[in-house]
């Protein structure tokens, strides 16, 4: 995620910006900058790249207030333009989070005669708080809150005044003595104090070297409480989780949250896919779909055509990258290629070989300007925010997620889902970040099975219909970071061949949501117990039938059949890693594995 920092005390700045946004670059960034109050005016220095390019720009700044901003792109190119802070007037702000509502705000600050420069919704706010003010920058902050749809952690600058605010997007406040300090996380600040304050939601502090003043909504004073860290640093960048691929499960709900802001509004039933780049005339008209893509992408992929030709007439093609080439694509095709780093060579390969079919293409990625965005004909952002973890997880869930909403866009622009249905299904989805959480929260059971198997040579997963990519993928996670030998099978093959390796000693873990194959999944677990194989199911909050079929029970919130596996794989990713975990292997860089491969 993007990363913020604040000062504003007795010392230089600059030098204590820059100190603190190098804590934040575990967490992966793509453009960096400060601002810093030096005696009469602010003075601004960012780029594209590293921390460290911006730093050898840097002269001498003498000023003992400023701003500084990691970014992470989500709204245009990682360039020098669309690197924060953004500068309007007087006013400079850093920012985490979307605007939802920046193309309108845009619009009448723009008939204001506001100029912008950027591709990003950040500016919005520099210019909406610059036009608000009248001498009290937190009076102008307030106000501009007031006009803003959508997320934010902010620091804004004006003159010597330092202001802060966030609503879902984190922001400390870190006491000092004469010297206070703003962050988007822990580590950035923990060199100077131990001493934080966490703000919450819809509330806005004014920072002064001496003191800070916290605020509600309605610009009532708030009495906040002092934390003392006790973590070290290692702890701190982990927020306290022993690793990365814990950390990003545990980050899913937010990921999500952002995957889906501004996209949906479930009263009304629309679905507003921003880079898709097509018309519903051009969508109702489209006969076929291939997607490409590898590894988890694929996974992702194969629910995609299940949804797809679910909820639309149109046909789907799910190929793994690497083996395209060696197909066909009728030009009338679409193409989507699935990749979350947008720079696997394979995944690339494919889509040139369907640009030459004639192919009309669309990318679903996390990185905004990787190399594949620059050569489809149109992109939709996962927005899961930097994975570290080398394991995809929540970049898997956020493609997930956009698949659903392109499934639902299809199917409503082809005259297949009653804006009745989308409405249903739009709210039900709005409701998975929480119930991810709850799954979150019950991951000691998870532990329990993962730990007691822990020692096995093989493990199945099985599934059906929409599960049946889910049981692919939980095999792939647990192979990748467990090196435990794993398969992924639709259930109901494994009559044709496979039952012959399931013995008492191969764990078979099912995923058996209620839904339009639930009997035949109980019938499938039935042969597998057979053979006395021991069977954990993954199974609705409210089935009370499954327990009489299975050894053990998972147990998820109910959702609608469709959604069901992007509660399931939050399992099967917490069974990897507890699993991995038991076994003492490395984690987050498992071996043979690469984050981004770029070779074909
Ligand atoms: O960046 P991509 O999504 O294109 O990567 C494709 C695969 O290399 C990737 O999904 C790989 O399987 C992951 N490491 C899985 O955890």
């Amino acid at each position: 995620m993007c990363g913020i920092v604040g000062y504003n005390g007795r010392r230089k700045a600059a030098p204590i910006l820059i100190d603190s946004l190098k804590r934040l670059e575990y967490r992966g960034y793509d453009s960096a900058g400060i601002a810093v109050f030096n005696e009469s005016a602010i003075e601004v220095y960012k780029d594209k790249g590293k921390i460290a390019d911006v730093e050898k720009t840097l002269p001498e700044i003498t000023g003992t207030v400023g701003i500084g901003h990691t970014r992470w792109a989500t709204h245009g190119k990682p360039n020098k333009v669309n690197a924060h802070p953004h500068v309007s007037g007087n006013v400079v702000v850093v920012h985490n989070g979307i605007i939802e509502n920046y193309e309108q705000l845009k619009d009448k600050l723009t008939g204001s005669g506001y100029i912008f420069v950027s591709e990003t919704d950040t500016e919005v706010l520099a210019h909406l708080v610059n036009y608000y003010y009248k001498g009290d920058l937190t009076d102008a902050v307030f106000s501009a809150l007031k006009d803003i749809k959508g997320s934010y952690a902010i620091a804004v600058l004006c003159g010597s005044e330092l202001v802060a605010a966030r609503k879902d997007s984190p922001l400390i406040i870190g006491i000092g003595s004469d010297e206070n300090f703003i962050a988007s996380d822990i580590p950035a600040i923990l060199k100077y104090t131990r001493k934080i304050i966490y703000l919450d939601d819809l509330e806005v502090a004014t920072v002064t070297p001496d003191s800070v003043s916290f605020f509600d909504f309605n610009k009532q004073p708030v009495e906040k409480k002092i934390n003392n860290i006790e973590w070290d640093m290692e702890a701190a960048e982990k927020s306290g989780y022993e690793h990365f691929m814990l950390k990003e499960i545990h980050e899913q709900p937010k990921a999500l949250h952002e995957t889906f802001a501004g996209r949906i509004s479930e009263l009304e039933g629309n679905i507003s896919l921003d880079g898709l780049n097509l018309t519903e005339t051009q969508v109702k008209g489209i006969p076929r779909i291939s997607i490409i893509a590898c590894g988890t992408s694929f996974n992702a992929g194969l629910l995609g055509k299940y949804l797809f030709e679910h909820l639309t007439d149109v046909h789907v093609d799910v190929e793994i990258a690497s083996e395209f080439r060696y197909a066909h694509s009728s030009p009338g095709s679409l193409v989507i290629a699935i990749t979350q780093s947008g720079e696997t060579a394979d995944t690339l390969a494919a889509l040139r070989e369907a640009k030459g079919f004639g192919c009309r293409t669309l990318a679903i990625t996390n990185v905004v300007g990787s190399t594949i965005t620059r050569e489809v004909d149109g992109v939709i952002y996962i927005r899961s925010g930097p994975e570290i973890g080398v394991a995809a997880t929540k970049t898997f869930v956020s493609q997930l997620g956009v698949l659903y909403l392109l499934a639902f866009y299809f199917g409503k622009c082809k005259g297949k889902l009653s804006s009745d249905s989308i409405k249903r299904m739009l709210a039900s989805l709005k409701r998975i970040p929480a119930q991810i959480t709850r799954i979150n929260s019950n991951k000691e059971i998870i532990r329990k099975y993962a730990e007691k198997f822990s020692a096995s040579n093989d493990i199945f997963f099985i599934g059906r219909t929409f599960n049946y990519p889910i049981a692919l993928e939980g095999a792939l996670k647990l192979k990748e970071i467990s090196y435990i030998h794993a398969e992924g099978y639709a259930a109901g093959e494994l009559k044709h061949g496979p039952l012959a390796l399931i013995t008492k000693n191969t764990p078979v873990i099912a995923i058996a949501t209620k839904g339009l194959i639930y009997d035949k999944m109980v019938n499938n677990i039935k042969e597998v117990k057979a053979r006395e194989a021991p069977i954990i199911a993954i199974a609705d909050e409210k089935d009370t039938e499954i327990e009489k079929y299975v050894d053990a029970v998972i147990k998820i919130p109910a959702t609608e059949d469709i959604l069901s596996p992007i509660l399931a794989i939050v399992v099967m990713q917490l069974f990897s890693y507890y699993t991995a975990r038991a076994r003492n292997c490395p984690i987050d860089q498992p071996r043979n594995l690469a984050k981004s491969v770029t070779v074909e």
